[in-house]
């Protein structure tokens, strides 16, 4: 196994732009290969989960080219009704937002795909997307466990990928989502733009709404009030011609940190998207006292965005309750760095989805830094499960596991370089999946 070794950095200093949103990017290619006309999308970032959008959608008989800077890529969409039936099973590796979002598409067609998925997302559940799709009329068959022969929306059990789909005429719902997930919400959606009539989707709590921007930009008939969204079906969408993806502030996360805990740093991160709900990275590191200016709002088309500038500080403990958690779920492991690093007790409550992402982050994330010497307990309550982290006491470099998870990996590199000595990760090619030069930036940032 190929170790990767980190040590103490002294401080970062510089001015980054990153690669596109992972979660705007995979939408364009789904959403213009289902449109009339041809787009272009600017600034599409060639990470593996967005690549497999591509893949998956070019199976479907989409034609999807990459222009020659090699930072856009033109899709050329058939309409509603344009997509192929594959000639066989299509792969869609790892990328949970491509599987979920496309069983949303395909449930409108009436051919059958079998999709299946790499080895961390055939571990993922699926039966929060199955379940309103075969309400709207969708015939699903997964792997699922317990294995039982009576498929009801109600029947305890869960269902995983490999995922044999086939829709055709669908009904209208209205649906009451169960877990807050941006990812669930657009699924119905995108099967709502073929149902006769209006679906209408309600959320516990909001999340990020780049599904119904994209939509709204393609001239779907869609309107938001609150936490209600409702879609009429059967009207094609019309592409706008070009898209541009602003950069991904899940990644900026790790440099927002690594900026703050390492002293005498300053970066500044050039056009970070900025979408309302997916803003509680900011929200709450400032709340602890970080040194984080949004310079304007400069928003490119259907997506607000800016120019971010981070300076060190002394970090305070924070507690985050569980309706903010749909803002910055992808952000939680690098905020458990965060808090490691920030005087007191520190409790991240109703955090239990991220025992379903990529990885556990729960147990990865708590594992490696009690390694590095951080006090982490974890609660679990009745319902869900809170993280308290005693911070303010240095982390040492140890020898700690990325579990193949893109977001662990980033999180304990930052983590690494805060740390008094050497640190030890032993496999960091899943980082991969979200953020391919990474490293390649981090270098050119670190003195
Ligand atoms: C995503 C939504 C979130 C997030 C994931 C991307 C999306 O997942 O964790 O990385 O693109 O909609 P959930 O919808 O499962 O919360």
């Amino acid at each position: 196994m190929r170790f990767f070794s980190i040590k103490q950095a002294s401080c970062v200093k510089g001015e980054i732009l990153l690669l596109g949103d992972k979660s705007i990017a995979c939408r364009s290619i789904i959403i213009s290969a289902i449109s009339c006309g041809k787009t272009a999308v600017e600034n599409f970032p060639p990470s593996r989960d967005c690549l497999g959008t591509v893949k998956t959608f070019k199976k479907l008989g989409i034609k999807i080219t990459q222009n020659q800077d090699l930072k856009t890529i033109t899709v050329f969409g058939n309409g509603l009704y344009g997509l192929e039936k594959a000639k066989g099973p299509i792969s869609v590796g790892d990328s949970g937002t491509t599987l979920r979002l496309t069983l949303g598409v395909l449930a409108g067609q009436d051919f059958p795909v079998t999709l299946i998925a790499g080895k961390s997302l055939s571990q993922r559940p699926m039966r929060r997307v199955t379940v309103p799709l075969r309400m709207m009329g969708a015939e699903i068959c997964a792997r699922h466990i317990p294995k039982t022969k009576n498929l009801t929306p109600n029947t305890k059990f869960e269902e995983y990928p490999p995922i044999t789909i086939k829709g055709g005429r669908l009904n209208p719902i209205i649906y009451r989502i169960p877990v807050a997930s941006a990812q669930v919400k657009s699924a119905i959606l995108l099967a709502g733009l073929y149902a006769k009539g209006k679906t209408r989707v309600i959320e516990p709590v909001k999340t990020r709404d780049h599904t119904e921007r994209m939509l709204r930009l393609f001239k779907a008939d869609i309107k938001v009030k609150q936490n209600t969204i409702v879609i009429k079906g059967r009207k094609e969408l019309v592409s706008p011609g070009r898209i541009f993806i602003p950069g991904d502030i899940s990644s900026a996360s790790f440099f927002m940190v690594l900026g703050t805990i390492l002293p005498d740093s300053r970066i500044l991160i050039k056009e970070v998207n900025l979408n309302p709900y997916r803003m509680g990275i900011i929200n709450v590191l400032k709340k602890m006292g970080a040194d984080i200016q949004v310079l304007g709002n400069s928003t490119v088309g259907f997506e607000p965005s800016s120019d971010i500038v981070i300076k060190s500080s002394k970090l305070k403990n924070t507690i985050i309750k569980k309706g903010e958690i749909p803002s910055l779920i992808d952000e939680l492991p690098i905020l458990m760095v965060a808090a490691c690093f920030a005087k007191g007790k520190s409790i991240f409550e109703g955090v239990s989805e991220l025992r379903v992402k990529e990885t556990d982050r729960i147990r990865s994330m708590s594992e490696n830094l009690k390694k590095m010497g951080a006090d982490i307990r974890i609660i679990k309550t009745l319902k869900s499960e809170k993280i308290i982290i005693q911070g303010g006491r240095s982390l040492i470099g140890a020898t700690v596991k990325s579990f193949g998870d893109h977001r662990t990996a980033m999180s304990m590199v930052v983590a690494g370089l805060a740390a008094q000595g050497k640190t030890r990760i032993d496999n960091i090619t899943c980082i991969n999946k979200s953020f391919p030069n990474f490293l390649s930036l981090l270098k050119t940032i670190i003195h």
